[in-house]
């Protein structure tokens, strides 16, 4: 069994390179569930009731990070999103929740749990290390395939929290930075790691934004407006094979494409 997971989705630009190349990808790769972060896909800051409906027509699950609460109302539509998890070590009474359970009709059903890091973060309600344990607890046994998405700044947290739940997950994917990693690897208990899956966004930008606009800001240390780039995007994703029976990984490949899909017909 092969899933797909993709870095960060930001913009509409992001969104649309989605809907046409996942199905593409889906294909080429027999990838059977995709699952994005797409914390940055509503303007670039966040994510809306539309934007999830708009990506959920090619993506199975939607997880979300340190932008969850960006867009204003998103708190009230949140509840009415089957298919989002925000982090789980996020205060109890936030709305929305950090895992869930999702069936795959080609077979297996598979638990996603998101957590955010802790280090050169904002502040979370618990250590992410402490609340993954306990909802490791909560999952039912006969749940064999765990996905985890964990958003976090540091590659020493990320690495870390690899080892962590190595043999108790499938795969631990680092998202957050923006910058796809090289360190991608089926750990010995049969868990894949990395530490950053990248990201949906422009090529030429600094994580999505205005080079220019990123500039001005760095050079002159004064708040501006950072814009979204909306074109020639590139798409970050890793691919795991995985057996469902017992949850065990056995590879990981990274890719990254831009451009359009090799065939636009296939696209959504
Ligand atoms: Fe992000
Ligand atoms: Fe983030």
């Amino acid at each position: 069994m092969k899933m797909m997971f993709i870095g960060d989705v930001v913009g509409s630009g992001g969104r649309k390179a989605l809907l046409d190349w996942v199905p593409v990808l889906r294909r080429d790769h027999h990838v059977s569930l995709v699952v994005a972060n797409a914390e940055n896909m509503a303007a670039g800051s966040g994510m809306t009731g539309a934007t999830v409906r708009e990506i959920s027509k090619v993506v199975d699950v939607v997880t979300a990070g340190d932008h969850v609460w960006d867009q204003k109302g998103f708190e009230s539509e949140i509840r009415e999103l089957a298919n989002v998890v925000r982090p789980a070590n996020y205060h109890g009474d936030q709305p929305g929740c950090g895992w869930k359970i999702f069936r795959n009709p080609s077979g297996g059903d598979y638990a996603v749990i998101a957590l955010q890091g802790q280090v050169f973060m904002r502040e979370c309600a618990q250590n992410p290390f402490v609340a993954v344990t306990a909802v490791l607890n909560e999952i039912p046994v006969r749940i064999k395939t765990i996905f985890v998405d964990f958003h976090a700044e540091a590659t020493s947290e990320k690495r870390a929290m690899g080892y962590f739940l190595e043999g108790k997950v499938t795969a631990v994917f680092g998202t957050h930075t923006h910058i796809q990693t090289a360190d991608e690897q089926v750990l010995p208990g049969g868990t894949a790691i990395i530490a950053d899956v990248g990201m949906v966004g422009g090529r030429r930008s600094v994580l999505g934004r205005e080079v220019d606009a990123v500039l001005k800001k760095f050079t002159t240390g004064m708040p501006n407006r950072l814009p979204v780039v909306e074109s020639d995007i590139q798409l970050d994703a890793a691919i795991v094979t995985y057996d469902y029976m017992t949850g065990r990984a056995s590879e990981i490949r990274r890719i990254s494409v831009s451009g359009a899909p090799p065939e636009a017909d296939a696209a959504v």
